[in-house]
């Protein structure tokens, strides 16, 4: 529906459907070297199941898994697709992957459920994600057309290549906790090159050994990293300048010059737009009048944008016609974080790299999705920003679109950007446009009123730091959407995203459909079952899957049962800010993680007419949640009108 007709049609709507609030009805090896071949289930188990292990042993065995001293090569499960196959050459086709599910639901039902899972391999903490990754798609992309991933990312040595780091921002806030510990950490995990500068650029007046200090205290320098330090503090240099000033560009290309001669850089350079949006199609211009976009001769020229990418769809529009005119699609990286994280990358593989799990992630199977994000902060000290974005603007276009088409896409045809892009566009392509009417019957938002957190008495949105104390501005949003393809036709994903709501949590919950028919309809329910398989993005990182149960006594009563895994279990922790795969892959050249211009569109396409709806149909009883609660109660009567509720969360 166009825009226009949409407008047209809020008036009419705004009279006579009533709105939704008034009907009173969402590794692996890191340079920390090879890692072990983890010890698996039989030998563990012996002590406490003896007929168990050897049930383990036996199924382990028939399926021609190699086994010596109770080990089998599992760690090149986690390498390469050809290696993984390998590692069972007899296996008949049962992947390991399975017999890993099955002998551990097979000691769930045993009781034996912490053994098995504390036998499967605990690995070290890292990010080696970064070289299973490339290597992957390295290997991958030999056979496709993959264009700019450097030729000559030697597997040996696997840093990046020569390049300047080019931060616009530098003073800013983004650059002090996130970007300069995620380089910082490339650096001590040897993937940045010998060959490599930051150059900051900023409106601060600040002296280099000013600017050098003011990025180092703010590196996480453990022990053992103080020849890094000095390794990283040399390379760090700063420019101050004006965006809008064309000689801050001139005297930024001399000095890349002169640091091109003296470290080696080679003309490379990753211009970091970590400033104010208003400045994000400015830089680029003078980038291009400056003749510092321009890749000839081998060298690579690449700017990233970080959110927001435009407030709406026109000016999304605009800012991609701007920077397009300067740059080609395959020099920009639109960034958001949430590509980062660990656990939302994850979701690829959990999804294409198992294939017990595909056979039923559709329409035939699952009965809906829920997506929740929720933070227990406030707007801090963002305020004045916020004020003017909202939370529909701050997270949905970006975040949540991105935890959404990674959930519900296609398998790519290959790990290469272009390949998995495409899957996540369709998908976003496939979101039934919403109606006026729809906007009023699926979509809810919110304002947090004065509460308590953690015990302790937190103020209202209004009266924040910088908001208005009329603001209209929402801080929570919940809304139902659904997809019209053949996948998940009929299959509702609702999300709700909000502050100060009582837990911070983000999660993916699939909620799958009931059996046919109750079997165990006599029998007690000691506590309702219902399939759900939650994939945890933050802050406990994981997935778990529901299930019933017999509960163990003379009668037959079922329960419900989890099994789970927990990243920080397996893996250990991570100290990772989730910004170093992603500037890894500017440097190398790969944009999966990134968006592409359809994308952005796409995710402002869905948010727009929400917008167009509310705008036009100012809140009336702001605040509408008090802080420390799980938001207004109109979102729980979101799924209450469709005969669902939304997954009750607990600490
Ligand atoms: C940012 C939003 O993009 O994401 C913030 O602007 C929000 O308002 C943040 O708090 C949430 O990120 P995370 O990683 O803490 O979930």
């Amino acid at each position: 529906m166009s825009r226009s007709s949409r407008l047209s049609n809020i008036a009419r709507v705004a009279s006579g459907v009533p709105m939704l609030t008034r009907m009173g009805g969402i590794a692996r090896r890191l340079s920390m070297g090879e890692e072990e071949s983890p010890t698996y289930l039989p030998s563990r188990a012996t002590a406490s199941s003896p007929n168990l292990a050897k049930a383990c042993a036996a199924s382990l065995e028939n399926s021609g898994l190699e086994r010596s001293s109770n080990k089998i090569a599992a760690s090149e499960t986690f390498r390469s697709g050809r290696r993984r196959r390998r590692a069972s050459p007899d296996s008949n086709g049962l992947p390991l992957c399975l017999l890993q599910h099955l002998l551990i639901l097979f000691c769930s039902m045993t009781g034996e459920i912490a053994p098995a899972l504390r036998a499967v391999s605990p690995r070290k903490p890292g990010i080696g994600h970064l070289l299973w990754r490339s290597e992957q798609k390295l290997t991958e992309m030999a056979a496709t057309t993959q264009t700019n991933l450097e030729n000559d990312l030697g597997y040996a040595e696997r840093a990046a290549g020569p390049c300047v780091f080019v931060l616009f921002g530098a003073a800013g806030d983004l650059t002090k906790r996130k970007l300069a510990p995620a380089l910082f950490n490339l650096a001590k995990a040897k993937l940045l090159s010998d060959n490599f500068a930051v150059i900051g650029v900023s409106v601060d007046d600040l002296g280099l050994e000013e600017f050098r200090s003011q990025v180092t205290s703010f590196l996480p320098v453990g022990t053992g990293s103080a020849d890094t330090l000095e390794w990283f503090r040399k390379r760090l240099f700063y420019e101050r300048g004006d965006f809008a000033d064309p000689d801050t560009f001139t005297k930024l290309r001399e000095r890349l010059a002169s640091l091109d001669g003296e470290q080696h850089t080679e003309g490379n350079y990753l211009f970091y737009l970590a400033t104010a949006p208003k400045f994000f199609a400015q830089i680029v211009q003078q980038l291009g009048a400056a003749a510092l976009s321009r890749q000839e001769n081998g060298r690579w020229r690449r700017v990233v944008i970080e959110k927001p990418f435009g407030h709406d769809l026109d000016s999304a529009q605009t800012l991609n016609r701007d920077i397009k005119n300067v740059l080609q699609e395959n020099q920009i990286y639109r960034i958001d974080h949430y590509l980062g994280k660990e656990t939302v990358q994850n979701i690829m593989v959990f999804r294409f790299d198992n294939a017990i799990f595909e056979p039923i992630w559709n329409r035939r199977y699952v009965d809906h999705v829920q997506i929740t994000n929720a933070e227990t902060v406030g707007v801090e000290r963002r305020g004045g920003y916020f004020d003017t974005v909202g939370t529909l603007r701050d997270m949905v276009p970006n975040h949540v679109m991105q935890l959404l088409s990674l959930t519900a896409m296609e398998s790519p045809v290959s790990f290469q950007a272009d390949a998995v892009r495409n899957e996540q566009a369709k998908v976003l392509h496939s979101i039934q446009p919403l109606s006026s009417d729809d906007v009023l019957q699926r979509s809810v938002r919110g304002q947090y009123g004065p509460g308590l957190l953690g015990g302790e008495r937190v103020s209202a949105y209004r009266a924040e730091p910088g908001v208005s104390r009329e603001s209209r501005s929402e801080t929570f949003v919940a809304l139902k959407l659904n997809i019209d393809n053949w996948r998940w036709a009929g299959v509702p994903f609702y999300f709700r995203t909000g502050k100060r709501l009582a837990l911070r949590h983000t999660e993916i919950a699939i909620q799958f459909k009931r059996m046919p028919f109750e079997l165990f309809r006599n029998a007690p329910f000691h506590k309702l079952h219902t399939n759900t398989l939650v994939i945890q993005i933050q802050p406990v990182e994981g997935i778990s899957l529901s299930f019933g149960a017999k509960v163990p006594g003379p009668l037959l009563r079922v329960g419900s049962v989890d099994m789970s895994f927990e990243y920080s279990k397996y893996f250990g922790a991570d100290a990772y800010t989730g910004y170093e795969v992603l500037l890894y892959d500017c440097m190398i050249g790969d944009a999966t993680l990134f968006q592409r211009a359809d994308m952005v569109e796409a995710g402002w396409r869905v948010v727009d007419p929400v917008l167009d709806v509310w705008r036009a149909l100012p809140p009336r009883k702001f605040p509408n949640y008090a802080s420390g609660s799980w938001g207004p109660a109109e979102a729980e009567q979101l799924l209450e009108l469709d005969g669902r509720q939304w997954r009750r969360i607990e600490p």
